[in-house]
This record gives C-alpha cells, structure tokens and sequence, in this order.
C-alpha cells in the first residue's frame, strides 16, 4: 500500500500562497487555522492536505501539491523564469502563484509560440526533457522555400548538423509554395533545432509554434498570450 504522505501545516499553508512562514504561524497563533475541525496551534504538525480537511479563517482549503499549467506563449516572450529586459513566461502569470516556484518545461525561441509548460514538479520536468525518454514535440512551421519529398525523406534519416546528427524525425508537407507550410516532430529539444534543421536544407523558418509536448496538446481556445492550469485527465497522462 502507498504510504500517506503527511507535510508540516506551515509549509502547506505557505505553499498555497497564505505568505511566509513567519506570517503562517501568526495565523496559526492566532487560531485561525484547524484541522480536521480542531485548532491547531503547533506550526510544525504534520497533515495529510489529500485526506485531512482544513481550514484556514473559515475558508476550507483545497491544496495542490504541483501546479501544471499550459500557456500559449506569444512570439517576442521568453522562456525564463525572470529578465531584468525581457517579457517573460512568468510574468503572464501576472503573479498568480509567485507563491510556488514554477518554470516552464524546455524551451520555446523568443520568436517561436505556441505551448508552454510551467510547473513546480522537477521530476515531471526532468522525465519530459530527459533525451532517453525521446517525447514527440510537434510543431506548425512556416518556411521560405518549396518542402519536397525528398526534404521528408532527409528529416526521416535525421539530419546531420554541425556539431551533431539529429534523430529520426517526421516532416508532413501541408503546403509547397514559395512559402511553404508543414507539420514537424521532433524527439529531441536541441537548441534552435528546427531553424538549424530546415536551414541544413535551405529553408528559413519564418513562423514556428509548437502544438503538442508528449501527450499534451495546445488547447486552441487559449488565445496567445493566456494560460490554463491542466485538467486531471491532462496531468494523469504526463505522470
Ligand atoms: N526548434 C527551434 O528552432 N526553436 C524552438 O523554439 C523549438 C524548436
């Protein structure tokens, strides 16, 4: 049988954005906070959020261990945590959740849009960016250049770069024109990849927005620039 995992109320508290621990044990000082119907007044007691009920100034609490969110970054956003110059991904959050540590999973290029990953779960992040678990990325590319047949069957080989081959990957031609559209997927998150993959076969990326991450998928109501926590069904199929 799985073990219950119990924190310290403090850290539970703080975590779901009642302030520092200095201003959590206040709140518990002053009685303001009870579990399971009883005050506590040990900042440092130990509860299980999924199974014990509490209550903090006559408000029931409902605690996440992790957030997940999916954005659709817009282009000229950066995929940092904070920029002294730069409009990045944390800050569209507009400080909700400046309580947790989130970062986004992998990066998207400040010209690039599309989804983004943010969570404050490390191990997820380390599984979805892990090279040996090779997760699908699928992006929407838009090149200068005509896409041929024989630019799909390259990138099924993999393509040699200068400092390395990538992986297999998948080049669906939607359009071939002057200005040429196509679905790609990668397994790999290498820097610039997509740029660098289509510029080894003489095109210049002039739009790039990513769609899918594993299993996760861009929900097209999310206008660029807004953000989403996930759904449960959503954040079961990444564990
Ligand atoms: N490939 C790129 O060239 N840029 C990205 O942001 C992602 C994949």
């Amino acid at each position: 049988m799985k073990k219950q995992k119990t924190q310290r109320i403090d850290k539970i508290l703080a975590a779901s954005g009642y302030g520092s621990r200095k201003d959590v044990k206040k709140l518990i000082k002053t009685g303001q906070v009870s579990i399971n119907g009883i005050v506590v007044n040990d900042a440092g007691c130990h509860v299980n959020p999924s199974v014990d009920e509490i209550v903090v100034a006559g408000k029931y609490l409902a605690y996440h261990e992790n957030i997940y969110i999916m954005m659709n970054k817009p282009e000229g956003v950066i995929c940092s945590t904070r920029d002294n110059v730069e409009i990045t991904v944390i800050d569209l959050l507009q400080g909700e959740y400046s309580h947790r540590k989130l970062f986004p999973v992998g990066r998207l290029d400040k010209d690039a849009q599309g989804l983004v990953f943010l969570t404050d779960n490390g191990k997820m992040a380390h599984r979805l960016l892990s090279p040996k678990n090779r997760v699908d990325k699928t992006y929407y590319v838009e090149v200068r250049g005509k896409l041929k047949q024989c630019d799909v069957e390259a990138f099924t080989q993999g393509i040699e770069l200068e400092d390395f081959t990538t992986l297999p990957a998948k080049l669906d031609i939607l359009e071939s024109e002057d200005i040429s559209r196509a679905y790609v997927t990668i397994c790999e998150g290498k820097f610039h990849q997509i740029k660098r993959m289509m510029k080894a076969r003489n095109k210049e990326v002039i739009l790039l927005k990513r769609l899918t991450l594993g299993p996760l998928k861009l929900d097209d109501e999310l206008a660029p620039g807004q953000w989403r926590e996930l759904t449960k069904e959503e954040i079961d199929s990444l564990s």
